[in-house]
């Protein structure tokens, strides 16, 4: 057993190491500078009590993107110096977002052990490689993003840190090979095991949904399934679960090798960046070849998700709110019932009637997954979701790519049981016009200006709560923007009370509420690396089935008009057209 040394390397704050919406991301080459991890990590260290870090068993792991390796081999050294008993890394360095959350909360070590927290390695679905994204966040003892409290406390150290320990002559250890290294140092053992990056996660699937429902549909000759990974860590997962367990088709899947850079690609599950897939379930242009019946995606780090119908888009708020409206039926972990339902604010409120005709407790909470674990770790809610394709349940504390596309085949499979021996079966499109006839549909698009002059950005957040003291005023402007919209009743910036622990959170978004039901809102992306992102959510309520059928962008036209028009968008941003609309 080698035995390694503690040294205590001096060093001193970098600017901006300021964890965002979901953990701290820049560029490689911040990241890659002297140091810059190593304060990051040490100021984790520091922010966590003795008790979670000494003697304890953490997990490191990602999404496989570029610097991965480097920073892992840093951590383990890190992890050691710093009293660490073992460090669990899943084969290769990967473990999706939702498969670390489940390690921690499921996995057990071969001397009873188990995890006190993760460092995660994404950028989720921005890109990777040398010029693009790398990402780090901190993961707790019940599988969910560090609370505020404790990334504050990490904030504070890094813009006072000193020194940072380490255990430089720690040899390398080769996380291709399933196994364990021990090492010995001046506070005992410390060991290293390098584990299967899907038993965890797979187990607790199929404890979840009922996979031999779930494969009987896919052995069916006029289901067809196809899966895009997008060169993520989801497609180590979609092999296992698609291929070997379910019997799918390998050529049903896309782009399922893990890449350091994603193929060049922009690891986002959306229209936009999902081409191949979109192409192939014929919403692109000139499709001729038969679509698929069933189409998912995920980002990067496997925590997103996009379903798709042949030819047909599932809004992402649609979706949360029709796993819903079946889960008791169709999935057997919620057979006993949901405890509660929980979406984003911006996300529509398709959920809101789901939750109200079911009559389940219902929670509306700030942008970010951390909101959710509150109320799943105190029981009161089962199923959440936002608008930006992330869908999960309580199984875990992060939200979950693989798990909705599970559930979306369990809905399929639950819908189509009688008729698999050659019936026309009940499609994507056939549940979404059905949800949408009993529920009324919610239209719904997001504008995302990105890498916009982070002082025009400012600029017009202030304008647009400036704005809200004089509702006469916003009326003229939306009216001269386009007749069509009804009369803004209030405005509003959100503000959450977490129930659960009392915490506030401010300035989470500025709204504008409509007489029929629309609501525009505006907030800052917390997640970006460079300049800022305005994110602009559009919605509109439409309750007459007759009228539930039109397309999304053409229904929204008149409020995107007035929201265009309400906060100056080109004046502040200097931009005419949006980067992404979904
Ligand atoms: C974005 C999404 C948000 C999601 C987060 C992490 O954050 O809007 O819903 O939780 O990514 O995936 P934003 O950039 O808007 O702060
Ligand atoms: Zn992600």
């Amino acid at each position: 057993m080698s035995t390694f040394k503690v040294s205590r390397i001096e060093t001193r704050p970098f600017d901006g190491q300021k964890p965002g919406t979901s953990g701290l991301r820049k560029k490689v080459k911040v990241f890659a500078q002297t140091h810059y991890l190593q304060n990051f990590v040490q100021a984790t260290f520091n922010a966590l009590t003795c008790d979670k870090i000494k003697g304890n068993t953490l997990v490191v792991s990602g999404d496989g993107r570029y610097y991965s390796k480097d920073a892992i081999q840093i951590i383990i050294k890190m992890s050691a110096a710093n009293g660490v008993r073992r460090v669990w890394v899943g084969q290769n360095g990967l473990l999706s977002t939702p498969a670390v959350s489940a390690v921690i909360r499921e996995r057990v070590g071969t001397d009873g052990s188990k995890a006190s927290g993760a460092f995660i390695l994404t950028a989720s679905h921005n890109p990777g490689g040398p010029t693009e994204d790398f990402g780090i966040k901190y993961n707790m003892e019940n599988g969910g993003p560090a609370p505020e409290g404790v990334t504050d406390k990490i904030y504070e150290n890094t813009t006072t840190i000193k020194e940072y320990l380490i255990a430089e002559n720690l040899p390398d250890v080769d996380i291709s090979k399933i196994g364990s290294t021990n090492f010995s140092g001046p506070e005992g053992e410390f060991e290293v095991e390098v584990f299967d990056s899907t038993d965890t996660y797979v187990n607790l699937m199929k404890s979840i949904f009922d996979f031999e429902a779930i494969k009987k549909l896919l052995a069916c000759p006029k289901f067809t399934f196809c899966y895009d990974s997008l060169h993520g860590v989801a497609g180590v997962y979609a092999k296992r679960i698609f291929i070997e367990e379910l019997g799918a088709n390998e050529s049903s899947l896309l782009n399922c090798t893990p890449k350091e850079d994603f193929g060049g690609g922009h690891p986002d599950p959306n229209l936009t960046y999902a081409k191949e897939l979109v192409q192939r379930m014929g919403l692109g242009k000139n499709s001729e070849v038969e679509p698929p019946e069933f189409g998912g995606a995920a980002d990067g780090d496997a925590d997103r998700n996009m379903i798709l119908g042949k030819r047909f888009f599932v809004t992402p708020s649609d979706s949360v709110a029709i796993i819903a409206a079946n889960a008791v039926e169709a999935i057997p972990y919620f057979s006993d019932g949901l405890k509660g339902v929980a979406r984003s604010m911006p996300t529509s409120a398709a959920l809101d009637v789901v939750a109200e005709a079911l009559n389940l407790k219902f929670f509306e909470v700030p942008t970010g997954w951390k909101f959710f674990g509150n109320l799943m770790d105190a029981g009161l809610c089962s199923v959440c979701g936002e608008e930006s394709f992330g869908t999960g349940s309580d199984h875990v504390r992060e939200k979950d790519g693989i798990w909705a596309v599970l559930a979306w085949l369990s809905i399929l499979a639950q819908k189509n049981k009688e008729k698999l021996n050659g019936e026309k079966l009940v499609t994507v499109e056939d549940i979404v016009r059905q949800h949408w006839s009993t529920y009324g549909r919610h239209y719904y698009t997001r504008y995302d200006y990105e890498n916009v002059d982070a002082g025009g950005a400012k600029e017009l957040m202030a304008h647009l709560v400036n704005l809200q003291s004089d509702l006469p005023q916003v009326n003229k402007i939306v009216k001269e923007a386009n007749s069509a919209v009804s009369n803004v009743i209030k405005g509003d910036e959100f503000e959450y009370k977490d129930s659960v622990d009392g915490s506030v959170s401010k300035h989470q978004g500025i709204r504008y509420f409509f007489e029929d039901g629309s609501r525009l809102v505006f907030r800052l992306s917390g997640t970006g690396s460079e300049g800022a992102t305005i994110r602009v959510y559009i919605e509109q309520y439409e309750k007459d089935s007759s009228k539930t059928g039109r397309d999304s962008q053409e229904a929204l036209k008149p409020l995107v008009e007035a929201a265009l028009r309400l906060s100056k968008m080109q004046e502040f941003t200097g931009r005419s057209e949006p980067t992404v609309i979904t």
